[in-house]
Parts: structure tokens; sequence; C-alpha cells
């Protein structure tokens, strides 16, 4: 668990988003639509223009290397002995230093909330977990951005068992949510509790399912839908499904290639 120090430490949202920036003119965005962009994604958001983004759907890595006592840590995969993470990713080995990460996860949704249009919003999937004893909430990593509502992703069954604990069967959701933002008429009727299946046939090690993406993005209105955290492609795939523009940033070339090759299927089979 964090401590209260370390959270305080951490600067305000309104010292970070001073308001003020422009809104673009659409043509300037052209060269980013409909691509998946290799590399960092801070240093490829960074390059992109303010205001630029109606919705962001992503996942980050959850640093579950540094996961305490379920062997993920050491490799050996402990109580989940089939989780497909316990090598990290391709480019990305999911154990970094717990504060290392906090800050990192912070740096990145920094660079998010630049690029988000005054009526944009995030939805940014992560997972609780008990550490030492103590939930981990992710309230370090979100302290001081706009969290409006947490959605709570109900998987149908999960892939790990361990007869000392109950069956993990469910993610959350932040909604991030700058202050112009509105869902899509009806969608609030959604509720709060979303129960969708677990991904399976995608070689990607921690997918998340399309139609969980898609539900975020058709729970929105605007046109331009990034992920930072681009994986296997699937915020682009929901994104092409719900006729939206998307942008696609993934630091993993193999993963790129996979995207890649799903989008190219998906457009076949339209
Ligand atoms: C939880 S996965 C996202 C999976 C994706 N939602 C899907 O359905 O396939 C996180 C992804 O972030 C990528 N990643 C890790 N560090 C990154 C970085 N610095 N910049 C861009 N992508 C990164 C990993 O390679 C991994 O594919």
């Amino acid at each position: 668990m964090i401590s209260k120090e370390k959270v305080d430490s951490h600067p305000s949202f309104d010292s970070l988003f001073p308001a003020g920036a422009n809104t673009l003119p659409k043509k300037i965005m052209a060269g980013w639509m409909n691509k998946i962009h290799a590399g960092d994604c801070l240093e490829v958001m960074h390059k992109m223009p303010d205001q630029s983004i109606d919705a962001i759907v992503t996942s980050p890595p959850y640093n579950l290397k540094q996961s305490t006592g379920n062997g993920m840590k050491n490799g050996n995969g402990g109580k989940w002995p089939k989780a497909d993470l316990i090598k990290g990713y391709d480019g990305h080995n999911d154990c970094m230093p717990h504060n290392k990460y906090v800050a990192w996860q912070r740096e990145c949704l920094t660079a998010m909330m630049r690029l988000l249009k005054p009526t944009g919003a995030i939805f940014y999937n992560h997972k609780w977990r008990v550490q030492g004893g103590l939930l981990q909430d992710r309230s370090d990593i979100l302290e001081g951005f706009p969290v409006r509502q947490i959605i709570i992703w109900r998987r149908n069954g999960g892939i790990n068992f361990n007869p000392g604990y109950f069956l993990p069967t469910y993610e959350v959701i932040y909604l991030i949510a700058n202050p112009d933002f509105r869902l899509a008429p009806k969608a609030n009727a959604l509720g709060d509790v979303w129960q969708i299946s677990q991904e399976s046939n995608n070689p990607h090690p921690a997918p998340f399912p399309i139609e969980l993406a898609q539900r975020c993005i058709e729970s929105t209105t605007g046109q331009v839908i990034m992920d930072p955290f681009m994986g296997s492609g699937t915020t682009a795939l929901a994104a092409e499904a719900e006729g939206r523009d998307w942008i696609g940033i993934e630091n993993s070339h193999a993963y790129c290639r996979l995207a890649k090759g799903r989008i190219d299927v998906y457009r076949k089979l339209r």
C-alpha cells in the first residue's frame, strides 16, 4: 500500500493541465490517423498536438511481475503456473519498482490528458490486487486526475485457479473524463458492471476483448479514438467496427505486426 505522503507529493490536476490550449484543424491529424505508430508511447504522444483526441481506450502493462507472493516476481508463475505474462511482454518486462511504475503511469496519463479535447475521456483498464494484505487500488496512479466513475469488467471466468483463492473474475475501468465529456445518448443504461467474456484465440499475452473496447467507444460520440498501449490492435478493431478513426501506439514490433495482421483480416471480412 502506498503511503499518504507519497500520494500527497503528486502535483494537483490543475497544475498539471492548465486550461487554454487550442483545438486543432482536422487536416493536421490526417497523418496520424488509422495507423499503428511503433515506438514508446510517451515519445510518440509528445509529438502529437494538444486536444487532438476524442477518447482513449487503453490497458497499460499492470506491472504484474512486481506482485508479491504469487510467483510472478520470481518468474516461475507460483500460483499462476499457466499465466501468459510470466515472461512479461515482448518489449517490456512488466517488472518495474513500484514507485517508478506509478511515476511512469502518471506521466503517461498526463500525456494523454494533454491530447484529450475538453469533451474527451479516457477509459483506463487496470486491475486491483491485494499486496501485503492490503488493497492496491491504483489511487497512487490516479490521484489528481479527474476520475468520474469506476466500471467493473466482470469476466465470465478466469484462466488461473488456486485452491486458496476465490477465482478472480473482475478488472476495473476508470473513466477519467474532462469536464465537458458526456456519454452517448442512452449509454448510461449500460450500468457500471459490464459482463464480457475474456478474449480467447489471441497470441498476445494480455489482450482485452473487442467487445470491451467497443462498449467504451460506443459510449462516446467522438470520432478520434487512441490507444497508447495498442498491443494486438483490439482498440483499432473496435474503432473500425464503430465507424471511428483511431491512432495506435505500441513499442513491440512483434505486436505491431500482430495488430496489423488482425486489422487486415478484419477489413477483408467486413
Ligand atoms: C495490457 S497490454 C495491451 C493489450 C491490448 N489492449 C490488446 O487488446 O491487445 C499492454 C501493451 O503495452 C505495450 N507497451 C509496454 N510498454 C510500452 C511503451 N513504453 N510504449 C508503448 N507500448 C508499450 C506492451 O507491449 C503491451 O502490448
